[in-house]
């Protein structure tokens, strides 16, 4: 569930569990890169910040670059439950592919795409659902999660069903590798599910649809300049794209304590460890060595190098993103032929789904 603490909780069991698997899939990525697909992506709920990139985006363009295959979705059919979003649709569909580019996913060798734009990937939703039963929606962390933090009075149909719309996500392109952060963990368990029943019901014996398996990312949390979980909603988060002096800014006004000296103690002191993390995440070092660095130069020092680590780190990745977004209708070209490609692999998998069903006439 999202309301764990990253850091400071310990870990439950099944997540000491996940963390192992995803350790050992890491060593067989090394291996093996070509055994595995992964179907990544994200709402556009507008412009990815530092948690994004070092929790799930760097990961991306790893397994990217160790020649997994990839493909992401925009899933625009998920924000449709909140109004503001849904709104400015487009301007955060680009927004978001603009910082997938600019942070290094490469449109020749990863699929983007949007999902409204694929009808064989929705429709498998349809005979997906029929293997799921309505209490077991009713359960599902996430979706009480997600209904906990709605602003709705009520709950809509979709939103229930998002677990198996992100079932059909997942499994349209038969990914059987999906980097998720530990709060997506109850997701993909239904994913799992409906392969599962899938090939038991509809499969003899064969398996049409892989068990995917979920990859953690291992980089921690960040907190925003608040305190809290970083997240656009909360008004607390530093954007990939913000220019050096908004990310000044920004720093300048992050909640610290009242401690002279920095260290790096994430249960006792975690605005301050945040701090420190992420300028060590930039700096590619150790976190503790970093605070060592500052020691007792006290809350300013420490901004003062968050501030400048930051922005170098960012400085290429933000070159990039004003170069292509001053590009005109680049940003739909990459989703025309993402699009175009994933819906060739949504019509074989629903081709092959309904002939499976006995569905073909
Ligand atoms: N639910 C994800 C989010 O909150 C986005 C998403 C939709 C997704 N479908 C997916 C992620 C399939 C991984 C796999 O950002």
């Amino acid at each position: 569930m999202s309301t764990q603490t990253p850091t400071t909780a310990p870990a439950a069991p099944d997540l000491s569990i996940a963390r192992r698997r995803s350790a050992e899939l890491e060593r067989q990525i090394k291996e093996e890169p070509g055994r595995f697909r992964v179907l990544t992506g994200d709402r556009p709920t507008g412009r990815l910040h530092l948690g994004h990139y070092f929790g799930t985006l760097q990961g991306r363009v790893r397994l990217q670059d160790q020649g997994v295959q990839t493909f992401v979705i925009v899933a625009d059919y998920q924000v449709l439950t909140d109004r503001d979003i849904a709104d400015h649709l487009v301007g955060h569909v680009e927004d978001l592919v603009l910082d997938y580019l600019a942070a290094g996913i490469d449109p020749a060798c990863s699929t983007i795409f949007t999902h409204s734009a694929l009808p064989a990937l929705n429709q498998l939703l349809l005979p997906f659902l029929s293997l799921v039963s309505v209490a077991e929606l009713r359960r599902n962390p996430t979706v009480k999660d997600e209904i906990a933090h709605s602003r709705q009075a009520s709950v809509s149909g979709l939103m229930f069903t998002y677990p198996v719309h992100q079932a059909a996500d997942i499994l349209f392109c038969k990914a059987n590798l999906v980097p998720v952060g530990q709060d997506q963990l109850p997701h993909l368990e239904v994913t799992r599910t409906v392969a599962r029943r899938f090939n038991e019901r509809y499969g003899q014996g064969s398996a049409v649809f892989p068990e995917p398996e979920a990859l953690l990312s291992a980089a921690p949390l960040l907190l925003g300049t608040d305190g809290t979980k970083m997240s656009k909603s909360r008004g607390n988060a530093l954007t990939l794209s913000a220019t050096a002096d908004e990310t000044a800014r920004l720093i300048k006004g992050a909640k610290t304590d009242a401690l002279r000296h920095i260290g790096y103690d994430p249960e006792a002191r975690p605005e301050v460890a945040s701090l420190v993390l992420l300028a060590a995440l930039c700096q590619e070092r150790d976190p503790r060595d970093v605070a060592e660095d500052i020691g007792d130069g006290g809350a300013a020092l420490l901004k003062k190098v968050v501030t400048e680590s930051v922005n170098d780190y960012f400085a290429p990745l933000r070159a990039r993103r004003t170069a292509l977004a001053a590009e005109p209708g680049y940003v739909r070209e990459v989703l025309k032929a993402g699009n175009e490609r994933a819906n060739a692999v949504a019509e074989a998998t629903l081709a092959e789904v309904r002939a499976t069903m006995g569905m073909t006439y």
